[in-house]
């Protein structure tokens, strides 16, 4: 076992025993990125654990859609604003204007592919935005905790038969997972530095509702509902760890209001499966067959597995999975087929998307291909 790393702080006093973020700890707090996939269901569980004030600070890229926070737009607890996390002035202004008690930072930009194609956007959002948070929340007197969720990724690839425990060296492979290393050892660095309390949550792949269809899982549905292939990478055999996004936001939660000041917290199910498998099971439950599965030339610096070990995250704050993957699967596929309108506004910049990145890939007009049941 190699050594935990500890950002050399001690433990905060006890925030009692809570599942829910623990509003009476932080009764007021800044989400940044919760017009994406993860940021917007944490704002849903904010809100349903009763916390005082809840400010969603987003840039509404590509990932980020209005339309994930719409129902919650009427809640007078909740502000939405519109801007980006390296704005100093913003971030600073809404910190002491709204008396922010704790910083969860999601904002990203968080597809492996696109830092393939555009790694600059990634070191401004990831690395400068968060350096803009912390020194602002450092700074900032009513801000009394830090929460950056990370990733598995910034460890690379895990060799075969083992697993990364919180120790383990960060040896990132592409510019994604290289931003977010960065900005998970400055976050690190603010607490060793200058004794801001902050815990890191490492995350393996989430999946569930309102996830933007470029990411395998809402890629796979869709591509199963239009009738066209899905793009799988070299031999489709990479491992991944498959978390429910309801999971990740209870052990954000958790670690909010319980984790150790300066803490990183591995979080994963612990169940991996290949990309084949997962794109298997996803086509078998909309009553497809696994021909759709189509292989394409792999991502550069594909990692062949993430395998995490969250027993730290397990045993110090009881921390524990509700979905296995078969039933995080159902209720991922069955939220997209009940969402028909959600996935509407998405599917014309998808189908663009699809055919830059996939085009050229598809022997024939593959994107011609129209699901026989679709009237379009
Ligand atoms: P996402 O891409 O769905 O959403 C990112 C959100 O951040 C979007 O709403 C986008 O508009 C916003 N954003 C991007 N750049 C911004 C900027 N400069 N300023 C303000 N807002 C900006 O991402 P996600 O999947 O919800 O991931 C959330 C966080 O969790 C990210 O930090 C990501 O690295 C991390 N993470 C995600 C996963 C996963 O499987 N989704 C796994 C591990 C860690
Ligand atoms: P993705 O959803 O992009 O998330 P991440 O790269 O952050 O893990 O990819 C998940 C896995 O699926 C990854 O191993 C790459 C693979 N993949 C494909 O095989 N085909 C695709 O079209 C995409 C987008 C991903």
């Amino acid at each position: 076992m190699t050594p935990v790393p500890e950002y050399g702080l001690s433990p905060p006093t006890s925030y009692g025993n809570i599942r829910a973020v623990d509003r009476e700890c932080f009764a007021r707090v800044l989400v940044t990125g919760g017009c994406g996939f993860i940021g917007s269901a944490l704002l849903r569980r904010l809100l349903a654990g009763g916390v005082e004030r809840v400010v969603n600070l987003d840039a509404l890229t590509y990932a980020g859609r209005l339309a994930n926070q719409e129902e919650l737009a009427g809640d007078p607890r909740y502000r939405f604003v519109h801007g980006r996390v390296e704005d100093v002035a913003l971030v600073r202004e809404l910190l002491e204007a709204e008396a922010i008690e704790a910083v969860l930072h999601l904002a990203a930009e968080s597809h492996v592919d696109r830092s393939l194609r555009a790694p600059q956007i990634f070191v401004t959002t990831n690395v400068v935005g968060t350096s803009v948070l912390l020194e602002a929340a450092l700074r900032a007197p009513s801000v009394r905790r830090f929460l950056l969720l990370s990733t598995d990724e910034v460890y690379g690839p895990t060799p075969e038969g083992t697993s990364f425990d919180e120790g383990a060296p960060l040896a990132p492979t592409n510019p994604y997972a290289a931003s977010k290393a960065a900005a998970d050892l400055l976050a690190g660095s603010y607490a060793r530095s200058f004794g801001l309390d902050l815990v890191v949550l490492r995350s393996s792949n989430n999946l569930g509702p309102r996830q933007a269809p470029e990411k395998l899982v809402p890629l796979a549905i869709l591509c199963a509902r239009e009738g066209l292939p899905i793009p799988i990478y070299g031999d489709g055999l990479q491992q991944r760890d498959w978390l429910h996004v309801e999971d990740c936001c209870t052990a954000i939660g958790d670690a909010l209001a319980r984790g150790e000041a300066g803490a990183v917290y591995n979080l994963s199910s612990g169940r991996t499966c290949s990309n084949l498998e997962l794109a298997r099971g996803i086509l078998a439950r909309l009553g497809r067959g696994p021909e759709l599965c189509a292989h394409v030339a792999d991502r550069p610096a594909h990692d062949r597995c993430y395998r995490i070990d969250s027993s730290r995250l397990r045993r110090e704050l009881g921390w524990a999975p509700a979905y296995e993957l078969e039933r995080a699967l159902d209720a991922t596929v069955a939220w997209y087929l009940d969402h028909p309108a959600w996935w509407q506004e998405v599917r014309e910049p998808f189908r663009t998307y699809y055919r830059e990145q996939y085009g050229r890939s598809f022997a024939g007009d593959d994107l011609a291909r129209k699901d026989p049941e679709d009237p379009r």
